[in-house]
């Protein structure tokens, strides 16, 4: 560990250590080819090796069918918010508002046509996700939207929802933290900046079928069929980023794939969820249906203590523990690269706090 701290910061966020070590062994000449990855071009021989080999780990890890194209494209999963309805909207499209995210991307597909709301939890402060019997969905529509991990109200889907339509998820914020079934989805997109790699790379698969002709007045940037016939080399893709992807998912296959990582992730959740559950002094936010495994928000109900925990937790070596200006209290983003005892040390923590202030 040497002089890292416990970083729960909720995006750009912790990598595996051993790739932060990799990259810095590599950082001046890659494999031989006397240059750093982020001087070479990214239609050099050395690179393809990168890029193509990068994709070909995504698709085993996660079980990315072929009839799938993945994408690796730049502009944030902000971008997405647009590019989903100008490519995929023919008439209408159903969203469901969970959160923060859902919402602008909810007000940015209105800006392009018929968007319903399929469901929302706003009343309740985006506190859970709506049951599948809460959802009202249009017979017709083009595709249904949700975000399946709401990072900043720390709720996530526990199902997936039944539909005829095909689902586009926002998985920013839970990508790579578990098994899916990329199958059930028609497009899945993720900023890469949590579970991934550092800022500034998109991840997009998309159903082959879905690729169509995008709105008459959509950027050629932002038509899904440049990339997927450029292969993500219309232009200059974030070569760095999709390098340190590589590695992630190198790391991520050492330690057991998705189903490894899901036991892992499970187990770090867990100990801060029974931890929230057995006091009286904290309370979780996220209704217990509804709580996510990468984003734990909880508070004391006081907002002072709130303050002083945030405070303190700096100085005993943790950063990025206030939630979100939104909600207030404290959250802990326990992505994939915090380690088991970074949790173990925050609870300690946080009982000493309790014995403290409680
Ligand atoms: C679930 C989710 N969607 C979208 C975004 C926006 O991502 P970006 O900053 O890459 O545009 C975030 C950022 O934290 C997020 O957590």
């Amino acid at each position: 560990m040497g002089n890292r701290i416990y970083n729960f910061s909720a995006g750009p966020s912790m990598l595996p250590l051993e790739v932060l070590n990799r990259a810095a062994a590599e950082m001046t000449n890659y494999n031989g080819s006397g240059m750093s990855v982020m001087e070479m071009s990214h239609r050099s021989k050395v690179y393809d090796e990168i890029i193509t080999g990068a994709e070909a780990l995504l698709r085993r890890i996660m079980g990315i069918p072929d009839n799938y194209h993945v994408l690796f494209l730049q502009g944030g999963a902000s971008t997405q918010f647009a590019m989903v309805p100008m490519n995929l909207l023919k008439t209408k499209a159903d969203y469901v508002v969970t959160g923060s995210f859902a919402k602008k991307a909810w007000e940015e597909a209105k800006r392009y046509g018929d968007i319903r709301v399929a469901g929302s939890s706003q009343e309740e402060h985006f506190s859970r996700i709506p049951t599948q019997s809460e959802l009202t969905l249009s017979d017709d529509a083009d595709y249904l939207y949700l975000c399946s991990n709401n990072t900043i109200y720390g709720t996530a889907w526990g199902y997936i929802p039944e539909t005829n339509a095909p689902i586009v998820a926002d998985m920013s914020s839970n990508i790579l933290s578990a098994p899916v079934d990329v199958t059930k989805y028609g497009l899945i997109f993720a900023g890469a900046q949590k579970n991934m790699a550092p800022a500034g790379l998109t991840v997009v698969i998309i159903r082959e079928d879905l690729v169509s002709e995008p709105m008459s007045f959509t950027p050629t940037m932002l038509a899904y069929k440049t990339h997927v016939k450029g292969k993500s080399m219309y232009n200059t893709p974030p070569t760095y980023p999709i390098y340190i992807m590589k590695l992630v998912l190198e790391w991520l296959e050492s330690i057991g794939g998705l189903e490894g990582m899901e036991k892992i992730n499970l187990k770090k959740s867990a100990m801060l969820y029974d931890y929230l559950d057995s006091s009286s002094f904290y309370k979780a936010v996220a209704a217990k249906d509804s709580r996510s495994i990468m984003n734990v928000t909880f508070r004391t109900g006081d907002e002072e203590l709130d303050a002083k925990f945030v405070k303190e937790s700096v100085a005993a070596g943790f950063s990025n523990l206030k939630g979100h200006r939104e909600t207030g209290g404290m959250r802990a983003s326990i992505y994939n690269a915090v380690p088991v005892e970074g949790v173990e040390a925050l609870v300690e923590f946080m009982a000493k706090f309790e014995k403290e202030n409680g």
